[in-house]
């Protein structure tokens, strides 16, 4: 009786084990290189990912590789780290505790392109 209880303990155990490190593996991005916050998870990442699909008009294979989103392939995803070291240099040194700070959505209003002619002109 206490082998039996012993082995359903452990097979628990190993069980937890198995499942948890399974999803750490894929629950953790592998390949960021400028978003500070490292312990964000996947789809923390996703969640942060859709203000750049909603602020510039596209969809995620604009800057991705949809089948590896860690492949660094595409210029678009390079640029975009450049803008996302921009965004948060202009909050942090310009506009520390601002209400209204600057997002991708500021410059590119839904467009790839950005506004810089106020609308008349
Ligand atoms: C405008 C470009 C852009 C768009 C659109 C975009 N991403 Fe990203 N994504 C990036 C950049 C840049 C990184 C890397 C950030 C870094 O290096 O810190 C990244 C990283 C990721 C990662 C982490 C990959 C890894 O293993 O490191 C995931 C997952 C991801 N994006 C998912 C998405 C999803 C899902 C969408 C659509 C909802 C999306 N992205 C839309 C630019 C983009
Ligand atoms: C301060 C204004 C500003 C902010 C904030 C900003 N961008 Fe940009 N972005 C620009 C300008 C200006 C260009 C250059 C447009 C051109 O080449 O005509 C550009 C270009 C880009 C491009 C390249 C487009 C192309 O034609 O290849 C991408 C992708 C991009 N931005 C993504 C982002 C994302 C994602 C964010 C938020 C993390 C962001 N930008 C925040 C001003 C900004």
């Amino acid at each position: 009786m206490k082998k039996t209880l012993f082995a359903i303990a452990l097979a628990s155990v190993l069980c937890i084990v198995y499942y948890s490190t399974i999803s750490c593996q894929t629950n953790k991005p592998k390949n960021l290189k400028v978003i500070k916050d490292r312990d964000m998870t996947v789809e923390e990442i996703k969640e942060y990912m859709r203000t750049f699909t909603l602020s510039l008009g596209v969809e995620c294979d604009y800057c991705h590789d949809t089948d590896n989103y860690s492949n660094d392939d595409k210029k678009e995803k390079n640029i975009t780290r450049d803008m996302i070291v921009l965004t948060e240099m202009l909050n942090e040194k310009y506009f520390p505790g601002a209400k209204e700070n600057v997002t991708c959505y500021t410059c590119h209003r839904g467009s790839i392109r950005v506004k810089n002619t106020p609308p008349g002109l």
